[in-house]
């Protein structure tokens, strides 16, 4: 499987923590969000939750102008969830932000409890089907 990098943004002064580097918790809300988008289009249902994200190592600072691209890729598919991986990186130099290796989301009903979604029924086949 490959990283799409589908989501540029541009690093604004609200985006910045007090050194004016790029604020840790809005790399990690970008991250959820468009990891969640990506779910949400794959599973075919807005009913998804972040239940688990693995170790985040920041690698290098990015500053206020600096474009950033957020790739996703899908690492393996589930019943309920449907788990990725993330990499941020500057546009321009491609230096890795960040690499986040495993992030999962449910697929929930009315109760909040975990049931079935879309590719369910292809867990068991080649991920490059559902890609
Ligand atoms: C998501 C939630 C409904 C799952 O409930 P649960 O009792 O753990 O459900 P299950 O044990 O049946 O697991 C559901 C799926 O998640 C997977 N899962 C559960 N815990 C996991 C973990 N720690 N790591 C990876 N996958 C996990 C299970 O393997 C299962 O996948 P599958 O159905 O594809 O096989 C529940 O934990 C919850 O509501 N959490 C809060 C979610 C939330 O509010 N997120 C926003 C945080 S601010």
């Amino acid at each position: 499987m490959t990283l799409k990098f589908r989501t540029r943004k541009l690093i604004k002064p609200e985006d910045l923590n007090g050194r004016n580097t790029l604020f840790g918790g809005r790399l990690m809300s970008w991250i959820d969000e468009e990891c969640a988008i990506y779910c949400a289009c794959q599973m075919k249902t807005h009913n998804i939750v972040t239940k688990y994200i693995s170790e985040m190592n920041f690698m290098a600072p990015a500053y206020q102008g600096d474009m950033i691209e957020i790739g996703v890729d899908t690492v393996s598919i589930g019943r309920s969830s449907l788990t990725l991986s993330c990499v941020v990186r500057d546009k321009e130099s491609k230096d890795e932000l960040i690499r986040v290796e495993k992030l999962v989301f449910v697929a929930v009903d009315r109760q909040g409890r975990p049931t079935p979604h879309a590719l369910a029924d292809k867990a068991s086949k080649n991920l490059a089907e559902v890609a």
